[in-house]
């Protein structure tokens, strides 16, 4: 039964297949490049997979994104759209994301850009910022398996934390907010927007000139959901009215971010390469096997991509 993995490039396969071996032994474990028949497939785990080849395996039955998102599977029209298609569901991946998000903030609320800059600059730039955690308001839009965790580890460093999703939430410390009837009053109270939204119809292009208004005046923002939830021009015409103190982004439309893009030099912005949360490979290989066997037991695996909510 081949499963073909294809993420982390050959030099990954060493570890998926010991790991694999460990967790799902009857697994005949191959890299997507090796020529195996294509009809002998059963299960991909795949990033990124180039458009066309998912449908050329005919006797795929289940897909695994090696991510939490699945948007590089789906922008594929002709990715089969019969099969289970699962997403990466891990405590090691929230914890990840967590620790990002809290770096996120941290860094906007001490003006980390500042400091880096001056430091590069040989400046001793002694400088005080005015609010502390306690005094401060952070908002995470998007209250799934990591946003949740990141609402959870802000409001443990002291940060006023609520969060805005589809349906209402109750996490200890946490203001829940729900629905595009309570998205204005969301950000009204939000001095730290935190994006963790996946990419769908809904959620491309939500944070605009008209949201970012919204945002009381110096609110910051970080992005760790994808590129498209925010319309650059806007962001960077936002911090440079001053309405915006400042932005981390990990995510972008294109990557690599082009080399001629303004983000790359803008003063406020600091960029980080899409590392918020890729998960260890044990704990993802561990997943995959428990999503394996969940679907050959007949059970709905954990983790399944709804195609009618889009994530
Ligand atoms: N930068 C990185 O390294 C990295 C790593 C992993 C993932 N990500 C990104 O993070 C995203 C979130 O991952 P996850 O595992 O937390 O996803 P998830 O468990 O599917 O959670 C998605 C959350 O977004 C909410 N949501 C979706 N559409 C919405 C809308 N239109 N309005 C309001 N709320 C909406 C959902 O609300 P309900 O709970 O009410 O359904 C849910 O709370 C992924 O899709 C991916 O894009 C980035």
């Amino acid at each position: 039964m081949i499963l073909l993995v294809k993420t982390g490039g050959p030099e990954a396969m060493p570890e998926w297949q010991s790991l694999l071996a460990e967790f799902a032994p009857h697994l005949d474990v191959r890299h997507w490049d090796d020529p195996v028949p294509p009809e002998d497939v059963r299960y991909a785990f795949v990033w990124q997979p180039e458009p066309g080849r998912l449908a050329q395996l005919p006797n795929l039955r289940l897909i695994s994104s090696s991510a939490a998102g699945v948007d590089h599977i789906t922008s594929d029209p002709t990715y089969p759209k019969h099969l289970p298609l699962v997403r990466m569901l891990t405590d090691d991946q929230a914890q990840r994301m967590g620790e990002y998000v809290c770096l996120g903030a941290l860094s906007l609320l001490r003006d980390m850009k500042r400091i880096v800059t001056s430091q590069a600059a040989g400046k001793w730039d002694g400088f005080v910022t005015e609010r502390s955690a306690l005094h401060t308001r952070a908002g995470v839009m998007g209250m799934g398996n990591l946003g949740t965790r990141a609402a959870q580890m802000l409001s443990r460093l002291g940060f006023q934390t609520a969060g805005w999703s589809t349906s209402r939430k109750s996490v200890d410390g946490v203001e829940s907010f729900a629905g595009p009837e309570e998205m204005a009053g969301f950000l009204a109270r939000t001095d730290i927007l935190v994006c963790l939204l996946p990419d769908t119809p809904a959620t491309r292009g939500l944070i605009c000139a008209e949201t970012i208004a919204l945002l009381p005046k110096g609110a910051g923002i970080v992005n760790a959901g994808r590129g498209p939830q925010i319309l650059i021009p806007d962001l960077i015409a936002g911090l440079d009215s001053g309405h915006l103190c400042g932005a981390m982004l990990d995510v972008f439309d294109t990557e690599p971010l082009p080399a001629e893009s303004p983000i790359w030099t803008h003063p406020k912005i600091i960029v980080t390469p899409h590392i918020a949360s890729f998960g260890a490979k044990r704990e993802r290989a561990r997943h995959l096997a428990n999503v394996i066997a969940a679907f050959e037991a007949g059970e709905t695996p954990p983790g399944l991509y709804d195609p009618v909510r889009g994530y």
